[in-house]
């Protein structure tokens, strides 16, 4: 249940953005501008019904990075200004990735999210996964008073989202590349939205649309590397850092980047690696019920080499992201990206 002694989550800039904190303009308009948008969430998930108001602050009060919103107003200031309706579109992304995740945690049977119990865990599946379709109606009502554009970027990032979930449960079809089919997963159930705050920011800041265009391939591939970051985190991170359960995607049997490698590893032609690979295997494709089972397994994934290439990989997608950025013109706010993109891939949590 949720803690009313619990503060509500107090705008801040997360770990790893610095250069942004101490910009003497943009540290202070960023934060600002996030504690408006605190207050618009606070507002939008307010219900008369009184189990929707409750379950649907539980998530929303525990906390949170709030990267998108950060995003959607960076991206603003690229293009020249935050203005109200980008305060919007900033609480609109952060709402729909509130959703996403009350019904994330029901399919991931997760125990814990943000360091508190998961909401289907206090008040069960059916009601986690209708206050999550609360919310994602609060994100649609408020995201139609932003324009036709907006309402499609909304409806197009929801059916990615959902169809990148989707592929995740469903797995790689016959004769897919396993690597090939999680790349396009996350691109579909991280990228999307991450790329869509992005294009919001630009969009509503009033940036021409090349710009736009370029915030697009930004979010997609920081989308990628932050959900390259967050898998191997849940294997090498610390509960009370990370907030969640570490080897949650083990015990779903839910194959990450780390994993995969393992995998090609243990199908390749150098016999000592392949051993070495097939040794870890067997404790992932385990009985991973006992916490003492699943801590096994973890630790071997995460001392084994591929856990340090599959950060390389993370890092790789983080570049690409900064690369996109080229054609702007040097700037705080475009510098303020490049942390953002090494801050993704350099956070333990
Ligand atoms: C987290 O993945 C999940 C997502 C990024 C999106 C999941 C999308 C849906 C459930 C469909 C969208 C639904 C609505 C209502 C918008 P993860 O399990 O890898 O990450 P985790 O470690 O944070 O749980
Ligand atoms: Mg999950």
């Amino acid at each position: 249940m949720t803690d009313p002694s619990r503060p509500e989550a107090s705008p801040r800039l997360p770990a790893g953005f610095e250069l942004i904190a101490q910009d003497p303009r943009l540290g202070p308009l960023m934060l600002r501008s996030l504690e408006r948008v605190e207050e618009r969430l606070g507002e939008a998930v307010r219900s008369t019904d009184q189990l929707a108001d409750v379950t649907a602050r539980h998530l929303l009060n525990a906390g949170g990075k709030r990267i998108r919103p950060l995003l959607a107003l960076l991206a603003a200031e690229v293009a020249g200004s935050v203005n109200e309706d980008v305060v919007e579109a900033a609480v609109v992304v952060e709402l729909t990735h509130l959703a996403s995740l009350y019904h994330d945690d029901v399919m991931d049977s997760a125990p814990m999210r943000r360091g508190v119990e998961t909401a289907h865990t206090v008040w069960g599946n059916t009601v986690a996964i209708l206050t999550g379709d609360m919310i994602f109606a609060r994100a649609s009502s408020m995201v139609s008073g932003l324009g036709q554009e907006s309402l499609m970027i909304q409806a197009r990032t929801f059916e990615r989202l959902v169809i990148g979930q989707l592929r995740e449960t469903a797995g790689p079809a016959e004769g897919d590349d396993p690597v090939e089919h999680y790349l396009d997963v996350i691109a579909g159930k991280t990228g999307s939205l991450i790329a869509a705050s992005g294009q919001y920011g630009a969009l509503l800041g009033g940036a021409p649309a090349s710009v736009v265009d370029l915030m697009v391939v930004y979010g997609e591939k920081l989308g990628l590397a932050f959900q390259l970051a967050d898998d191997i985190i849940d294997l090498t991170g610390h509960p009370d850092v990370s907030g969640k359960t570490r080897g949650t995607d083990l015990r779903e049997g839910v194959d990450t980047l780390p994993v995969l490698l393992l995998r090609r590893e243990a199908a390749g032609t150098d016999a000592q690696a392949a051993a070495a690979a097939r040794k870890v295997l067997a404790l992932v494709d385990g009985d991973l019920s006992e916490d003492e089972a699943l801590a096994r397994a973890v630790d071997a994934v995460s001392e084994h080499p591929v856990s340090a290439e599959a950060w390389r990989i993370a890092n790789q997608w983080a570049d690409e992201a900064i690369e996109a950025l080229a054609p702007l013109d040097d700037s705080v706010a475009k510098s303020a990206l490049r942390e953002f993109a090494h801050a993704v891939v350099h956070r333990t949590g």
